[in-house]
């Protein structure tokens, strides 16, 4: 486990409180003691998280992740639980540890990073020395700097074959590993390196640790695919990474402003002319998990790809997996075919930011893209259009981008604005089926109800926790004793409740979490009566002993043996007796 004490856990945490902390990433609106705000852990399009200044927890309504401040930074920030104390330490200017500052991270990929970095620091030499001229030549032919070269690490493989194989295999890396990580790879003659000749960009997780490369031919080979990727692994998977994240997170962040582009070579030049919140994609459309990245890295994102037509629809791909998560995205396009790059490159920094500073918005960039298709002095294009049109407002959250975008169309179209806004309503797809999957709208029986609100006010008071251990409570459902049981041991080590200090106790334990945050998303009024606590009891004992009895009765009516029969109905009665006395 961690090197890191408990009370130096605690102090990090005490010192940032987590209302601050999270709305410095996501707005949250008070309502009554508490706060909510658009949950970023799912496609939330309404404030479903609750953050509770009290309790210092939060809790979406909808689907469930709950956690205390340091559960939110690893979600969030997708660090390890080191990590996002380092974050938050920083954040409230509390010096760490030496252990901490030394502690290593993945232990179980351990072997898998240290690959990456042997290569990452070979390749990234090679392109200084003398046969590393030609690359070099390449790279300041494109107008790449000394620094920018540095800054994003760009390295070289050299023409030999085996050059990186024999370092790895020197360095004594098992040789399954070294498979795995797709830098070497083998043929009939052995084992070789499997990028040679190509300028190698390294590919970053949402950390910032090597995890792969990309690399480019560079001497105009024409038979050859220009990128070539390094190999999924354990620790690189495409559809979760998103390029350059790491280095544009926290300018993203500053800006609330984040730019999408296609590749990376574009992502570098925007970094040459001062651009640091773009982030690319790498060259496959984006995925459910990369839209909810991006969700959290900023409010507003723009998507600036290529202007060609493989562009044009990768920004409309883009753009709805977007919006299904709840983001509207504004775009720019660039014109002649150009990408990023090469327009800056053409057109020079000052008119590119001009570009970037009025992009459209998602729906005049659709707008026009199916104005593009048809011509509408016809009137059955005209139909085709608002059709369209209708369809893609169906998406859209934006109630304000929705009207603006009907008048135009009304407009156009000369359609009566009235009659687009009733087309639009029986379009309207109906709710969402998650909606009903909520843990609060399950019909509840008065057994569940009695373990549930017993565990809310458990976590509420003392008091009701000392009634649980003297009552020596057995909770029928095993999820719900399961959360009992750690909150009677809390407070056998420390004397107390604090939900939030109680999180850290479940370390990885999903359940519990989800336990937790269905408990807490109850809501019950503040303060209870002994009667009711009692009720509880009562009811789960009732519970107990009905169950315990069905169960003997149930065995009474398979056995054989006439002394078992008997010792069996005899438990029935003292059951029984039991009961009426509980019930007195
Ligand atoms: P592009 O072909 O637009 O590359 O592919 P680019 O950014 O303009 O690169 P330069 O300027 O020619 O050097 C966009 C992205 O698609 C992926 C890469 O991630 C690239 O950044 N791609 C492209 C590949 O994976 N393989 C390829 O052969 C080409
Ligand atoms: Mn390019």
């Amino acid at each position: 486990m961690s090197l890191i004490s408990p009370e130096e856990i605690n102090h990090i945490k005490e010192s940032n409180d987590i209302v601050e902390t999270i709305s410095k990433r996501i707005e949250l609106y008070p309502k009554g003691k508490n706060f909510f705000g658009v949950c970023p852990f799912h496609d939330d399009h309404s404030p479903s998280m609750s953050v509770s200044k009290e309790k210092q927890i939060y809790t979406c309504f909808s689907c469930g992740a709950t956690g205390n401040v340091i559960k939110f930074i690893e979600d969030y920030e997708n660090v390890s639980f080191m990590e996002a104390l380092k974050i938050l330490a920083d954040q409230a200017g509390i010096p760490l540890s030496r252990e901490m500052i030394q502690k290593k991270g993945n232990e179980k990929n351990e072997a898998l990073y240290e690959i990456y970095d042997v290569s990452f620091k070979f390749y990234h030499n090679n392109i200084n020395t003398a046969l590393g001229k030609p690359a070099k030549e390449y790279l300041k032919q494109r107008d790449i700097s000394e620094a920018i070269l540095k800054e994003f690490g760009i390295g070289l493989a050299l023409k030999k074959h085996d050059m990186l194989t024999k370092l790895l295999m020197n360095k004594k890396f098992d040789m399954n590993v070294l498979m795995k990580s797709g830098l070497v790879a083998r043929n009939e003659h052995g084992y070789l390196d499997s990028y040679y000749n190509r300028i190698m960009f390294p590919l970053w997780d949402l950390t910032g640790k090597v995890v792969g490369f990309s690399g480019r031919t560079y001497h105009g080979e024409k038979d050859a695919p220009k990128y070539i990727n390094s190999k999924e692994s354990e620790i690189f998977k495409k559809g979760e990474l998103l390029y350059n994240y790491h280095r544009a997170k926290e300018e993203a962040r500053k800006e609330n402003k984040v730019i999408i582009m296609e590749g990376f070579m574009d992502v570098i030049r925007a970094y040459t002319i001062g651009i640091k919140n773009v982030i690319a994609m790498m060259g496959t459309a984006v995925t459910r998990e990369q839209a909810l990245l991006i969700k959290r890295m900023a409010k507003e994102v723009i998507l600036c790809f290529d202007g060609d037509k493989a562009g044009e629809k990768a920004t409309l791909s883009c753009s709805e997996e977007l919006l299904k998560v709840g983001v509207t995205p504004k775009i720019v396009h660039l014109e002649e075919n150009l990408d990023p790059d090469e327009y800056i490159m053409k057109y020079g920094k000052e008119r590119f930011l001009g570009k970037l500073e009025n992009p459209l918005n998602v729906m005049d960039f659709k707008l026009s893209y199916f104005k593009k298709q048809k011509n509408l002095s016809s009137e059955q294009d005209v139909a085709k259009y608002v059709n369209d049109v209708l369809e893609e407002l169906t998406k859209i959250d934006d109630e304000i981008l929705r009207e603006l975008t009907l008048q135009k169309v009304s407009e156009e179209s000369r359609l009566e604005i009235g009659f687009l806004k009733e087309q639009l309503t029986t379009k309207k797809a109906p709710p969402k089926p998650t909606e009903t999957k909520k843990q609060t709208d399950r019909k509840l029986n008065k057994y569940d109800k009695a373990q549930m609100y017993l565990l809310y006010y458990m976590l509420q008071s003392k008091e009701v926790i000392r009634l649980y251990n003297k009552k020596i409570t057995f909770m029928p459902n095993e999820q719900y004793r399961n959360l009992a049981f750690h909150i009677s041991y809390y407070y056998k080590l420390y004397g107390d409740i604090n939900i939030s200090s109680l999180i850290d106790q479940f370390e990885d334990n999903r359940d519990l979490i989800r336990t937790l945050g269905e408990i807490e998303q109850l809501n019950l009024k503040e303060n209870y009566t002994i009667e009711e606590i009692n009720d509880y009891f009562n009811a789960i004992k009732e519970y107990n002993v009905k169950n315990g009895q069905a169960e003997l009765q149930k065995k009474l009516k398979e056995e054989r043996d006439t002394k078992e029969k008997v010792r069996i109905a005899n438990e029935i009665l003292a059951l029984k007796v039991r009961r009426e006395e509980n019930d007195k």
